[in-house]
Order: structure tokens, then sequence, then C-alpha cells
């Protein structure tokens, strides 16, 4: 006899929800219906399917990448193993540079290190009448983050390149925003659980983890119009550094946000008018 989702569930090695949403990717069904039919046959087709599944997650690949999606700030993105799967504090930095706009008409903005586009593609949406500049080094996360941007509405410009070497011109921007990488290169967390398997230049410098951090910083003010802000994210224990840095190349009303952990995670300043 075929096997069903209940007889299936009691044999699978992974937590029960784990198990429902892959199931809900193999049968493209909602998860009131999964428990509506828990009992119904399951056709060899569709067994075969979850089983491919499963083993990946077995062997430790991330649900975001195995689904191919993640919400982030209530909307659905696109996510592949080119970009780094959305982490829940980065909605703390879409928050700050909405704050840091909201005094602002026809704002422009600058996204640097998009990845799949989150920060960028959220505040162009929730900004309709921002401009919207959105980089990156790696053209794999690119044509991500543009595939997201059209699903989702947003319109934004794309361009490529090294931080602010990325034919920005002689632009300037009332905002800067960035999730840079910046885990230290010699940090054991990188080979280890879900990072194993996410861009590692998306996770570190590949130096002290404050090296795009300086570059972005130390670069802001010839990108910034007077007045501006400059938003990023940080680890853990950067904040003080990442104050100070901002503090020595002049920018005022510095200050660390915390997120829900009250960790602080976000640090942003103010160009001098
Ligand atoms: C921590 S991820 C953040 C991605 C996205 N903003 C987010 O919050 O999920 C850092 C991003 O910076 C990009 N990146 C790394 N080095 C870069 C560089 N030198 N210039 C531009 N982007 C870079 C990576 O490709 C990656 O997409």
């Amino acid at each position: 006899m075929s096997p069903s989702l209940r007889t299936c569930l009691a044999a699978s090695p992974l937590p029960r929800l784990e198990f429902q949403m892959l199931w809900q990717q193999v049968l493209g069904v909602s998860r009131a219906w999964l428990l509506a039919h828990d009992t119904d046959p399951l056709s060899p087709a569709a067994l075969a399917a979850y089983q491919v599944l499963e083993a990946r997650r077995v062997a430790g690949e991330p649900m975001a990448y195995i689904l191919g999606h993640r919400e982030f700030w209530g909307r659905d993105f696109q996510v592949t193993p080119a970009v780094l799967i959305p982490r829940p504090e980065t909605e703390f930095l879409v928050e700050c540079a909405l704050n840091a706009i909201a005094d602002t008409a026809g704002p422009h903005v600058l996204d640097l290190g998009t990845g799949s586009g989150i920060v960028a593609i959220s505040i162009a949406l929730d900004r309709p009448d921002a401009q919207v500049q959105a980089t990156d080094l790696s053209l794999d996360a690119l044509k991500i983050a543009q595939m997201n941007a059209r699903s989702l509405g947003a319109k934004l410009l794309f361009s490529h390149g090294n931080w602010y070497d990325s034919q920005l011109g002689s632009k300037r921007y009332h905002l800067i925003v960035s999730n840079p990488p910046y885990i230290d290169a010699q940090d054991t967390h990188l080979v280890q659980g879900d990072l194993r398997f996410e861009p590692v230049t998306a996770l570190t410098d590949g130096a002290d983890g404050l090296d795009a951090l300086r570059c972005i910083v130390q670069g802001a003010p010839g990108h910034l119009l007077p007045g501006g802000a400059l938003c990023v994210e940080h680890g853990w224990d950067q904040a003080a550094p990442v104050r100070t840095l901002f503090q020595t190349m002049g920018f005022i009303a510095v200050a660390s946000l915390r997120d829900l952990a009250g960790i602080e995670r976000i640090t942003w300043g103010r160009w001098p008018a």
C-alpha cells in the first residue's frame, strides 16, 4: 500500500514543520491542505521528489535554498546559493534607512552589496518616490536581485562593481545603506551550519571583518549629499569600532541601534549639512 503523509512523518528524520514545508513545495499545496489529506496515498513520483529534498536537508542545506525563497519585510524574495539568505536582523537596517529619509522628498538611495536585493527593493517599494540604485560585486547576485525587483514590481537601477567603483559617476545620495560582509576570515562559524552553503564573499571580507565597513564608511563622504545619511549593518561586537570609524570621518549624530535581542546591529550617522 502507498504510504501517506502521516506514515511518512512518523519515519522522517526532519522536524514536523520542515517536513510539512517540503511537502508543500512538492505538492504545491497549503499547510491546511496537508493537514486535511494526511492519510491520502502519495504517488511514487511525489515520494521520489520529496526524498530528494529531504536528503538535501539532512545534508544540512538551508531550507531557504531548498525552497528557493524567503520572506523579508513582509514580501517573498527568491534566493539561490548565489546570495546571502535574508536575515531577520536586516529588517532593522531597512527600518533605520526608511527613518533616515522620512523627511526627504524624492530621495536618492544607494545600496552597496545588494545580494538578493532585499534592502534596496524594500526601500524602493515602501518609498515609491525614491530613486534607488543597488550594486554588487557578484554578477550572479545581481541577476537574482533583478529577478526579485521584476517579480515584486520595484523600479531600481543596478550596477556592478567593487563598492563605490560601480559606475556611480559623480552622483551623490541622500542615503547610503549597506549590509556588507563582516565576519572575520578566521571565524570558525564560516565552516559550520548554514554558513557553509552561503557565498563566502557575502559573509567575510577575507580580513578582520571590518575591512569592507572601513571602505564603505571612508568612501561615503565622497558620495553623500550634505545632510545625507549612512546606515550599515555589522557584527554583534563591531558597534564600537564602527562608531569610531564614523566619528573619525566627521559624521555627526552617530548612533548604534539594538535588535530585538538587545544587540547593537546597526550604526548610522549624518554627513554635516
Ligand atoms: C552580507 S551580504 C548582504 C546581501 C544583502 N544586502 C542582504 O542584506 O541580504 C554582502 C553582499 O556584498 C557583496 N559584496 C562583497 N564584496 C563586495 C565588494 N567588494 N563590492 C560590492 N559588493 C560586494 C556580496 O556579493 C554580497 O551580496
